[in-house]
């Protein structure tokens, strides 16, 4: 009872200060008589220099796009570190060059930063259908966070990048939530979201409609949960693709709950290259309450992914061992007849994988049923209906006593639900206090 006193009196305090501080902000206005940004034409010098200005105060301080749309037609980098917390308030839009040829990294970068808060309700614009035709190799991610830790990147649309919307890489503690992330369904490689080599990051409340994965979970990833996410049209919520490089690092505690996929070629998947150069692991991995609207590929574990174009040895399987993985709660409808595929290595068998309250029916053809195929694995089965209890290795027993919340098996302490709190609100208000406190703490000493 007292620690939970001390708990919120900090949490009080903590706010109070953020209040504080918040009121006294500096405002740097990239259209203010100062910066002289202007609608309709390019701002990246008047965003360069109040990014300077903004990063260099002693206090919290607002970098403001205001509403309008503005050309940023330079490679942007907003490095840290700052002196003290950023806001980064964009209500107007931004839109990218066309023509990507000037841009050897990604258009937007934001680096090195501690206590971001990216908001505002305004749009990064992309103008990726040039180079769409294009097919360039330039700029895999349009905006890019790289060591940027307890931070909230919110309210925000992302449309139409030339490749990748976002890409998270060493990051520590970072919320993204309520946002739009849009591009056609047939635009190339323009995954939503990919996270790579970053601990404690959400994605939660958000629309994302792409040509490719709505996220993308890739190697040295930790304790991820991805919430409350409407996906689709595009590929999926996916992990990988893994074991495409030597030195990949664990993907470890990765939670996908209460999404619903409409239209995609995957639902929840899990895709290894073959022939990987080296061994890794993917292991304590939960998706639930999942609802599938006419996805190709609902539940899939492919360790023989191979992308369109590319060579691969297909004969030599996968490195990726992948272990503790569980679909629960999973329903809806299939566009194909395998609904549930395990496709695990030869050499790394999966270990420990368990189906439960697995209910998809297929909306295709009446020719054919629905079905399952499972290889190199035998899934821990509970009420699931026969045809997709692995059905091409016969009969597994099945469970189909009434769930008992158990929690399911394996070490759930990783998971990123449980350290980062279910309820939204409250890991907000944990975030931000405890970011907060730190900040207090700092400004103290
Ligand atoms: C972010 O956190 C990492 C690891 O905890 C640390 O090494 C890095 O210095 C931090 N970066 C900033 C800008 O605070
Ligand atoms: C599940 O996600 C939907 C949005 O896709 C949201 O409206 C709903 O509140 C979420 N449910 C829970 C229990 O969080």
């Amino acid at each position: 009872m007292k620690s939970t006193n001390i708990y919120f009196g900090k949490l009080l305090l903590s706010l109070l200060a953020f209040t504080v501080v918040a009121d006294q902000s500096n405002v740097f206005d990239v259209t203010s008589s100062k910066y002289g940004g202007k609608p309709d034409s390019d701002i990246s010098k008047a965003m360069t220099m109040s990014w300077t200005d903004a990063c260099a105060s002693m206090s919290t301080s607002t970098v403001l796009v205001p509403r309008g749309t503005y050309e940023l037609l330079q490679q942007a980098t907003f490095e840290g570190p700052c002196k003290a917390p950023i806001q980064f308030q964009l209500q107007g839009t931004l839109q990218a060059p066309k023509d990507r040829s000037q841009l050897d990294v990604s258009w937007v970068q934001f680096k090195n930063l501690d206590m971001l808060t990216l908001s505002g309700g305004g749009t990064f614009d992309g103008q990726g259908a040039h180079s769409w035709k294009e097919h360039h190799d330039s700029t895999p991610v349009d905006i890019k966070f790289k060591t940027v830790n307890n931070s909230i990147i919110s309210d925000i649309t992302f449309m139409d990048s030339a490749k990748f919307h976002i890409g998270v890489h060493d990051c520590n503690n970072v919320a993204f939530q309520r946002l739009t992330i849009t591009a056609p369904e047939d635009s190339p490689n323009t995954d939503g979201i990919h996270i790579s080599s970053s601990t404690k990051i959400t994605v939660s409340d958000s629309y994302i409609a792409t040509g490719d994965d709505c996220v993308s979970i890739g190697d040295g990833s930790n304790q991820i949960l991805v919430s409350n996410i409407a996906c689709g049209p595009g590929h999926g919520i996916s992990i990988g693709s893994l074991g495409k490089y030597p030195d990949e690092q664990p993907v470890v505690g990765i939670t996908v709950k209460n999404c619903t996929l409409t239209g995609t070629t995957n639902g929840a998947r899990i895709k290894t290259w073959p022939n990987s150069p080296a061994t890794s692991v993917a292991w304590d991995i939960l998706f639930q309450d999942m609802i599938m609207v006419n996805v190709k590929n609902p539940i899939l574990i492919n360790q023989n992914y191979c992308d369109k174009g590319k060579s691969c040895k297909l004969m030599i399987p996968s490195k990726v061992q992948i272990s503790d993985v569980r679909f629960k709660n999973i329903r809806g409808s299939s566009s194909s007849p395998v609904a549930v595929k395990l496709d695990c290595s030869h050499s790394a068998p999966c270990r420990n994988v368990e189906l439960s309250d697995i209910d998809l029916t297929y909306s295709g053809d009446e020719k054919n049923k629905i079905t399952s195929e499972c290889n190199n694995v035998k899934p821990r089965l509970a009420r699931v209906t026969k045809a997709l209890a692995c059905a091409n290795l016969g009969d597994i027993p099945i469970d189909n006593s009434p769930p008992h919340d158990d929690g399911g098996f394996g070490p759930t302490s990783s998971a990123a639900g449980n350290s980062l709190g279910q309820n939204p609100t409250v890991r907000v208000m944990v975030l931000i206090s405890s970011t907060m406190a730190l900040w207090l703490l700092h400004g103290l000493l």
